[in-house]
């Protein structure tokens, strides 16, 4: 496959490009008005998921409208802890609840097998009217949550502030949480793989919530999953090679750790300085973000001044994927966003 717009693999597999390619996490969401269109049609966020057609829809509208270098599966993390059986909604304003959390020990060792064709099918229809769709424009990202990131979820029940379900079980039953963990990484791998035969040519793996731990923890119980799924994934498909991405938000104080684990690029938040990234691990993986999302509440002129700052820190040379430190909020102005991938397409040049 070759795509019209290649400089995202390119990038990724180290190979010479004409500028710095440019997505974002959340590119499609409620910040674009015809995406809040697409989702009033649906009815809520999990049918707009589960209607392959309008999935499709909300992929491409932010490639159509502002010339992203990559689309990104529209979909969500939750989607296979939903197929296991604890059952997902999105209450307005609320975030995600599970109505069925894992609160025994019994609920997590008889969890769901899932089928990919089966439970999780309408993620892979998803996944091939998008390529169809795309036409070889620019490249399909897929992704996962990380096996920690979901086992946050599933055992709190909803979005939490510290987590403490599951920090708990790690000190008091850590073989419990071990065997949920490892389970979920086989979950994973099966999920990435059935995206990749489908035809998404990278994939990312979100780990949101592995910056609550302690150095110890973190490759304990977050990274060897990141790395036992990156073990299981398919590296060539179609005679083409299959790049990873994995970001940990809150991970900068473990750059070395997440450069070693087999990914292509490691993903930057914010808070974590990209000179100094890049200095430690850019000769090893490709560097990806890092701009605060926060600028996007500015205004164009400051945007692009703020994506020049970014490009800088990084510096001359490929290896690096312009992205935000996290996902875009809901409320920001899309002539703002329209600054921020205008000014990477035209002063990035400068720098390759
Ligand atoms: O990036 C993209 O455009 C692709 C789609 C995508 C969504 N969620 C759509 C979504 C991706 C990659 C995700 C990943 C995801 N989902 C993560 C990891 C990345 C991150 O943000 O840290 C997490 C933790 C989730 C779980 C999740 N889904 C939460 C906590 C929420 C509520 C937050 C909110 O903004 O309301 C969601 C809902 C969600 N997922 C929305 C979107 C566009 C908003 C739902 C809506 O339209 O009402």
């Amino acid at each position: 496959m070759s795509y019209k717009n290649d400089c995202f693999i390119k990038t990724l597999l180290r190979e010479q490009t004409y500028k710095t390619p440019c997505w974002m996490m959340r590119q499609a969401g409620r910040y674009l008005p015809e995406y809040r269109a697409t989702r009033a049609k649906a009815g809520n966020f999990m049918n707009l998921c589960m209607s392959p057609e309008l999935a499709t829809e909300v992929t491409l509208q932010p490639i159509d409208r502002f010339g992203f270098d990559a689309a990104i599966l529209f979909s969500d993390i939750l989607t296979i802890p939903d197929a296991m059986g604890l059952d997902l909604t999105f209450e307005e304003g609320k975030g995600p609840i599970f109505r069925k959390p894992l609160t025994t020990e019994e609920e997590i060792r008889n969890l769901r097998k899932v089928g990919m064709e089966e439970e999780l099918g309408y993620v892979m229809d998803a996944v091939r009217m998008i390529v169809k769709e795309l036409d070889n424009r620019v490249p399909l990202i897929g992704f996962s949550g990380s096996p920690w990131t979901l086992a946050t979820y599933m055992l709190e029940g909803s979005t939490s502030k510290e987590y403490t379900k599951i920090r708990g079980l790690m000190y008091s039953n850590p073989a419990l949480l071990h065997a949920l963990l490892d389970q979920l990484a086989d979950v994973v791998i099966e999920y990435l793989n059935a995206q990749i035969v489908n035809g998404v040519a990278a994939v990312q793996i979100f780990d949101t919530w592995g910056g609550l731990l302690s150095k110890e923890c973190y490759k304990e119980f977050s990274l060897r999953y990141t790395q036992k799924i990156l073990n299981g994934l398919i590296k060539n498909y179609n005679n083409q090679e299959i790049p990873s991405i994995i970001f940990t938000k809150n991970g900068g104080a473990w750059l070395s750790e997440q450069a070693n684990v087999g990914a292509n690029a490691v993903g930057l938040d914010w808070m974590t300085d990209l000179d100094h990234a890049r200095a430690l691990i850019g000769n090893k993986v490709v560097l990806q973000g890092n701009m605060d999302p926060a600028v996007l509440l500015s205004n164009p002129e400051i945007v692009r001044a703020e994506v020049k700052k970014v490009l800088d820190k990084f510096g001359v040379g490929g290896g690096h994927i312009f992205n935000l430190g996290h996902g875009i909020f809901p409320g920001i102005d899309p002539e703002n966003v329209k600054a921020m991938v205008d000014a990477v397409r035209e002063l990035s040049p400068a720098y390759h």
